[in-house]
């Protein structure tokens, strides 16, 4: 979506093909975690207003080993930096509405999606309301997610894909109760990480690390918030409101990169190409960084013939994102309890948090991550 409006600005049609329905997409529970640049393009689009008015600016975090808290002042180290805590339901709701504004063709419900002659000619077919339809394209942008069509289509023997898949998944709840920090905490405890966020100054959004074998029937609220508390850390334990969960489930947690991000006229974007784990809230911000580059190299095709820039996507996208797969990789170890750690990988964690805690290189380095590199780093 966010492709088809930077498209649209610069007067070229697309059409965007959408497996679910709209309001599975509008209400479906993702990161919260805005960076900078993602709001400013946000704003560049024409659709920054609702996030400037309920978007909660926050210019530090908090990191808790062992119950033990510091802060890390993002706006301090880096001139100003800040993220927003804005839910990607609500980023999605934005689009969707100035889409209907703009005239953006969305196809909803579009199924059996297939891609034709990406080679040459590409065109794409699919069921709606049971009746085959075809579209003929210049281009075709695999924005359909890590299970979708787009990568599938490239043949085996040229895709080249790299992998690391995580001992562990995040549990998280929704619930209507005030967030017990008045930023996100990060916490790694020694039965695992935990992590405090929010959607508004209203509605918590919680985490914990559980095993991938566990079920969600076996998280009762009460075991939740208990095992939450304990977690945390001290500080925040006591301003902790416990309250029934809206929202419980698993994920999974996975690095992944497909470095093959063109084939023929087919260009990958987002989770299509890459997955990191969520910690730190990278997926959205990487996808939206992947389409600005995108974007521009397609609105110069379409305006000047111009190709160079198509040509250096892959390689402009992938800087990026092994930047942010480090990160998240990173962060994802620094905080996380892994099965094989034995106490030499306790210490290291431990002397990595102490580090972090008195350097400012070390913060600078986190902090100027974690608000977003710059678009061109
Ligand atoms: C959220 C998710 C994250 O992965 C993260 O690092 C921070 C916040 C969230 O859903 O609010």
């Amino acid at each position: 979506m966010f492709l088809a409006h930077l498209l649209r600005q610069a007067g070229v049609d697309a059409v965007v093909l959408e497996a679910r329905n709209r309001d599975y997409v509008e209400g479906r529970v993702r990161a919260g975690v805005l960076e900078q640049n993602t709001v400013r393009l946000m704003q560049r689009l024409g659709i920054g207003e609702r996030v400037a008015r309920e978007g909660l600016v926050h210019a530090g975090t908090t990191l808790c080993v062992d119950g033990e808290p510091f802060h890390v002042n993002f706006s301090d180290l880096t001139e100003g930096g800040a993220i927003t805590v804005y839910g990607q339901s609500e980023v999605m709701k934005d689009l969707n509405l100035a889409a209907d504004q703009h005239g953006i063709r969305v196809i909803y419900e579009a199924a059996d999606v297939e891609l034709h002659r990406l080679d040459t000619q590409p065109f794409i077919t699919w069921t709606t309301n049971g009746e085959r339809q075809k579209l003929r394209c210049d281009f075709v942008v695999g924005c359909d997610g890590y299970h979708g069509v787009s990568r599938a289509s490239i043949p085996g023997d040229a895709l080249q894909t790299f992998e690391r898949v995580y001992p562990f998944g995040w549990l998280g709840i929704l619930a209507d109760v005030p967030p017990c920090n008045h930023e996100l905490v990060y916490a790694n405890h020694t039965h695992g990480f935990a992590l405090a966020s929010m959607r508004s100054p209203t509605r918590s959004r919680c985490y914990l690390q559980c095993s991938l074998e566990d079920r969600v029937d076996e998280w009762s609220d009460q075991r939740f918030w208990d095992e939450f508390e304990l977690r945390i850390g001290t500080q925040f334990t006591s301003r902790i409101t416990r309250g029934p969960s809206f929202e419980k489930s698993i994920a999974p947690l996975r690095s992944f990169v497909c470095t093959t991000m063109r084939w023929g006229r087919l260009f990958l974007a987002g989770d299509a190409a890459h997955i990191v784990p969520p910690t730190g809230a990278k997926g959205l911000n990487l996808a939206v960084a992947d389409v600005v580059v995108l974007g521009d190299a397609l609105s110069a095709w379409f305006g000047a013939g111009d190709e160079r820039g198509l040509e250096e996507y892959p390689r402009r996208a992938l800087d990026r994102i092994w930047k942010a797969e480090r990160f998240s990789w990173w962060l994802t170890h620094l905080t996380h309890r892994f099965p094989d750690m034995d106490v030499f990988d306790r210490h290291m964690q431990v002397a990595e948090f102490a580090y972090l805690r008195q350097s400012r290189a070390a913060q600078t380095s986190f902090a100027e991550n974690y608000v977003g590199l710059p678009l061109e780093f």
